[in-house]
């Protein structure tokens, strides 16, 4: 009798894989020493996004290795590899804090070229540039006051993009974002911004491919239809663009605790729902598996203090109603056409 093929459990990875989609998760390599951490990202996982050990600012500090380790469990599980990130404000070195535009223009280049260069043919997409928008700072354009802004000018974002696919000229280049998914004159003014800067940036001949929704939720504010975000999605469809999850997760901080699975849950469905329908996507990915590691519980403390829950996975890796809501919506999605990054 033949012997029973040990098949994996059925994941999220799965439900992605029937609709074209990839389904992966934010890790770090600390992260991969727990054999059970591993099993359930391998069950659930086809895409892994490194949550900080591929930022300038940790590999100035760190090396390529945890980066390299990364890369390496990725290609021994078959798993793809997003990217994050090349340039963000958030992670740029110490020893170029202050340092004089001319200067830090040759080292954000040479950082984004080496880096590019080092991954390409095992990185399947790029979030090139990090939040580039900042409405705050008071700029028509809607950029960031930023040391890329002050070194390379307001077309830094397409110096980027040219740049990245040059040195990697195989992976998906993404410009991810944040807030752009809320519903909110604030979310909508930032909406704006984006399909501006999208626009001039592709007619200046930059190979941007796709954009990246952050998508950090809070539960007790998501609404169920957002016409803003659905009409911006249709746009940046228009234009050839795909879409990206990059960082999904939902914060239960304000929930009341009996309620917060279920809205939580719900969440992640109308979310996932909206965005899947209105633009051709690549992949969805949460910002870390499971509760036991999440960067809410510094972010966004629970105001009762009890530990949040805005993760797929329990602390115990146990599947949430977060995660049947996950599931749910990436089998409800349209057949994705696009091309797919190769894992
Ligand atoms: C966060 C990480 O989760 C933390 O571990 C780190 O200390 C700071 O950065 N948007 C981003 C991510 O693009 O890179 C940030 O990740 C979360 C907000």
């Amino acid at each position: 009798m033949r012997k029973p093929r040990h098949r994996r459990p059925v994941g999220l990875r799965d439900a992605a894989s029937r609709r074209g989609l990839l389904f992966g998760s934010a890790v770090a390599t600390a992260d991969l020493v727990s054999e059970a951490f591993r099993a359930a990202l391998l069950r659930d996982c086809s895409l892994v996004s490194a949550e900080y050990e591929m930022k300038w600012d940790a590999i100035a500090s760190l090396g390529y290795g945890p980066a390299d380790a990364l890369v390496r469990f990725a290609r021994e599980h078959g798993l793809a590899v997003h990217g994050h990130t090349l340039w963000w404000h958030g992670a740029v070195p110490d020893r170029l804090a202050g340092a004089a535009p001319q200067g830090f223009a040759a080292a954000a280049m040479d950082h984004l070229a080496a880096t590019a260069r080092r991954y390409a043919g095992q990185v399947a997409s790029w979030d090139v540039v990090n939040e580039p928008l900042d409405l705050d700072h008071g700029r028509d354009d809607g950029l960031r006051a930023s040391p890329f802004l002050d070194a390379f000018g307001p077309a830094y974002v397409g110096t980027a993009f040219e740049a990245a696919a040059e040195a990697d000229p195989d992976a998906l280049l993404v410009l991810n974002e944040m807030g752009l998914e809320y519903d909110s004159p604030d979310a909508e003014r930032k909406r704006r911004a984006m399909l501006a800067l999208l626009e001039r940036t592709l007619a200046a001949g930059a190979p941007i491919h796709a954009i990246g929704l952050q998508s950090h939720i809070d539960a007790g504010h998501q609404p169920r239809e957002n016409p803003g975000l659905r009409a911006f999605l249709r746009e940046a469809a228009s234009m050839g663009l795909r879409v990206l999850i990059t960082e999904m997760d939902v914060s239960d901080w304000r929930c009341p605790r009996a309620a917060r699975d279920a809205m939580v849950a719900d969440a992640y469905r109308w979310h996932l729902g909206l965005v899947l329908e209105a633009c051709p996507a690549v992949a969805v990915t949460t910002w870390g598996l499971t509760d036991a590691r999440t960067w809410l519980s510094e972010h966004r403390p629970r105001v009762d203090g009890a530990p949040v829950r805005p993760l797929p996975l329990d602390r115990r890796l146990r599947r949430k109603r977060a995660w049947h809501a996950i599931a749910e919506a990436l089998a409800a999605a349209p057949e994705a056409g696009a091309a797919r990054p190769r894992a």
